[in-house]
């Protein structure tokens, strides 16, 4: 069986930097035409030159004629001056993205305090900048499970009812309730969901071992959430659409006594989410996901090319060359029944 798509746009993905872009960025060449390149490098992409500088380096991992765009985003912090978010759209930025600090992975630089950023996000409101949203708390009360809940009560909620225009995505949400939300809501609110949130529940985490190439953050939920995910995203809403936020780590940084969080699906990212389409019976609902809500929320067009998957098995890398070291990849050595082949 043979599934030809529209070449996928990937709104969330984390390409890292340096030695690194050659995994990354080979890999998201043979999977979508465009990504939306998270900015949580160390130190954080926020300035416009960083953004220049980051962007060329990526190009520089793209050979002459693949068809491939990275799109770029801002790391949302104090330092943002309305001058910088005044050019962002002119230099080819689409968003900026809100870390809590302290949230995941690189987000030391976060933000602790929104309210003193209120003007920021008053100046994205009018300039048409869209901001992307790491949904989760950080006070060490609250239990991991519940973070991105109480996100959505206790800041999303008020922020939205002070910022009634400003577009925002809530960005890889693991919860039944985060899909109710976002369906409750009229306008200027997308989400992200990745193929592991829906593959996956957190047994899959923690039953028989704890599985570190499991562990990402917002962190695997129930598999009552897990099937409102498979559901948003087969449903043909618009509101719901692709976003992997692959995330690699060298292995010995996820296999260790304090592992990292973050899954590597970057390598086989629309095997993975046609596996899931296929279970629930809605193939013919992959190329809106993929290719189509995505650009529309981000009003850019579509893209042109198509990417073909057939339905065969191959097995999984056990390990990938990772700059000078290797990574584990998300479902290492497992047997697949999707491939991309063109
Ligand atoms: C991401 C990373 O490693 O950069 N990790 C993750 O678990 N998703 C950061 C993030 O998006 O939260
Ligand atoms: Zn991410």
């Amino acid at each position: 069986m043979m599934l030809t798509l529209t070449r996928p746009d990937d709104f969330h993905l984390h390409l890292r930097d340096g030695q690194a872009l050659a995994r990354t960025v080979g890999d998201a060449l043979g999977q979508c035409a465009r990504a939306l390149v998270m900015p949580n490098l160390v130190p954080a992409v926020d300035t416009l030159e960083a953004v220049s500088a980051y962007r060329q380096r990526i190009l520089a991992h793209v050979p002459k004629g693949a068809d491939f765009t990275p799109l770029m985003s801002l790391y949302l912090s104090q330092t943002l001056s309305p001058e910088t978010l005044l050019h962002a759209k002119a230099q080819g930025v689409l968003a900026v993205k809100w870390y809590p600090k302290g949230a995941t992975t690189n987000s030391a630089q976060g933000v602790a305090h929104l309210e003193a950023l209120e003007p920021i996000l008053s100046v994205m409101q009018e300039v048409g900048l869209i901001l992307l949203i790491h949904g989760e708390v950080t006070e060490a009360q609250v239990d991991i499970f519940a973070r991105e809940s109480c996100f959505i009560e206790e800041v999303l909620i008020p922020l939205r009812a002070k910022f009634p225009r400003l577009k925002m995505v809530l960005e890889h949400i693991t919860t039944a309730h985060a899909v109710e939300y976002v369906r409750s809501q009229e306008r200027n609110l997308a989400a992200t969901i990745t193929a592991h949130h829906l593959l996956f529940n957190r047994n899959q985490l923690l039953v028989g071992g704890i599985k570190p190439h499991f562990y990402c953050l917002p962190i695997l939920k129930k598999e009552e959430d897990r099937l409102a995910l498979v559901q948003a995203a087969v449903s043909g809403d618009r509101r719901f659409f692709l976003g992997t936020d692959s995330a690699p780590h060298a292995r010995s940084a996820k296999e260790s006594a304090c592992g990292c969080a973050g899954c590597y699906t970057g390598y086989a990212t629309m095997a993975f989410y046609a596996q899931v389409f296929e279970r629930a019976q809605a193939l013919d609902k992959l190329n809106d996901f993929a290719a189509k809500f995505g650009a529309e929320y981000y009003e850019l067009p579509y893209n042109h090319g198509e990417l073909v998957l057939e339905k065969r098995v191959w097995q999984l890398p056990e390990t990938l060359p990772f700059g000078d070291t290797v990574l584990v990849p998300f479902l290492a050595g497992e047997q697949w029944h999707w491939q991309v082949v063109a």
